[in-house]
């Protein structure tokens, strides 16, 4: 893929918000250890209760262990390769399983359905592909529809840090040594940085150079970052309530060592 520039990426659904997820063995295989969030999720859902609204279900990872422990899902995910790949996982589980997970291809910014949910669910950094203030106005809109009146909308992001942003542009940040599971070779893998402060845009790129020296191939990955008090003024101008921000799929208060803030709101009164 040819190098684009920072400044024309940045929009919902375009390449940077969708390039890593069209590859799904590759995005299966590289975050294969998430655990504490899968459990984290598929436990919040049998407390609450379903129907479950997954924004961002991508290959299901966190959907099929709800769906697994009897919770209904709706999924909804705008990359055709990663409803592709969870299509092919469904067509493996009983038939109970896939009665209760349902898939449609959608923006999360303008999905509708007559259905309500009691939990609506965006789990990693799936918001983060929210980059201007209308989208997350568009897509905040969305939640509060769906919602029951007593429904609890659950998602994370990363935790920022200065040194995140600071990282040199140009520079390679290195990775290890792994085995691509599309060609089957072994690459080095390393990461490349961009920031905008304006935008709040951070364009990474993931570079992968096979050893045998064959030629090697970059994918752009664009993150929006949000700050705990922004994302909370956001909320709660939007008519959010009961905003709690949690630490590391833990339930711990958010302090700044976490790495993940786990966000947890009710709609507006109605
Ligand atoms: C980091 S993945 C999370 C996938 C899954 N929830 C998980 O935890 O593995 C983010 C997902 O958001 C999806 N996505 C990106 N922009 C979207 C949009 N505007 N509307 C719906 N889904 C979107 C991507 O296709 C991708 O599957």
């Amino acid at each position: 893929m040819s190098r684009i520039e920072l400044d024309q990426l940045g929009r919902a659904g375009d390449l940077g918000a969708l390039a890593h997820y069209a590859d799904p063995a590759y995005y299966d295989k590289a975050y294969a250890s998430r655990r504490e969030d899968v459990a984290y999720y598929r436990e919040l859902a049998l407390r609450v209760g379903g129907p479950v609204l997954e924004y961002g279900v991508g290959t299901g990872r966190l959907a099929l262990p709800m769906a697994r422990a009897g919770v209904e899902v709706q999924g909804v995910d705008l990359s055709k390769a990663m409803l592709a790949q969870l299509r092919a996982r469904l067509v493996k589980e009983s038939p109970e399983v896939r009665a209760r997970l349902r898939v449609a291809k959608g923006d999360m910014r303008r999905w509708k359905s007559d259905r309500r949910f009691q939990l609506v669910i965006a789990g990693f950094n799936t918001v983060l592909h929210l980059y201007t203030r209308r989208d997350v106005e568009a897509f905040f809109a969305r939640v509060q529809q769906l919602l029951t009146p007593r429904g609890r909308f659950v998602f994370d992001f990363g935790l920022t840090r200065p040194e995140d942003l600071a990282l040199t542009p140009g520079r390679d940040y290195s990775g290890m040594r792994l085995r691509d599971p599309a060609s089957g070779k072994l690459v080095k893998y390393s990461e490349r940085f961009e920031y905008d402060p304006v935008r709040q845009v951070q364009l990474c790129w993931l570079q992968f150079a096979p050893v045998d020296g064959s030629p090697g191939w970059s994918v752009p990955l664009t993150h929006r970052h949000f700050f705990p008090q922004e994302m909370e003024a956001l909320l709660h101008y939007a008519g959010f309530r009961d905003i709690e921000m949690t630490a590391d799929f833990q339930d711990l208060p958010l302090s700044r060592t976490a790495d993940w803030v786990v966000v947890s709101c009710r709609g507006p009164r109605r």
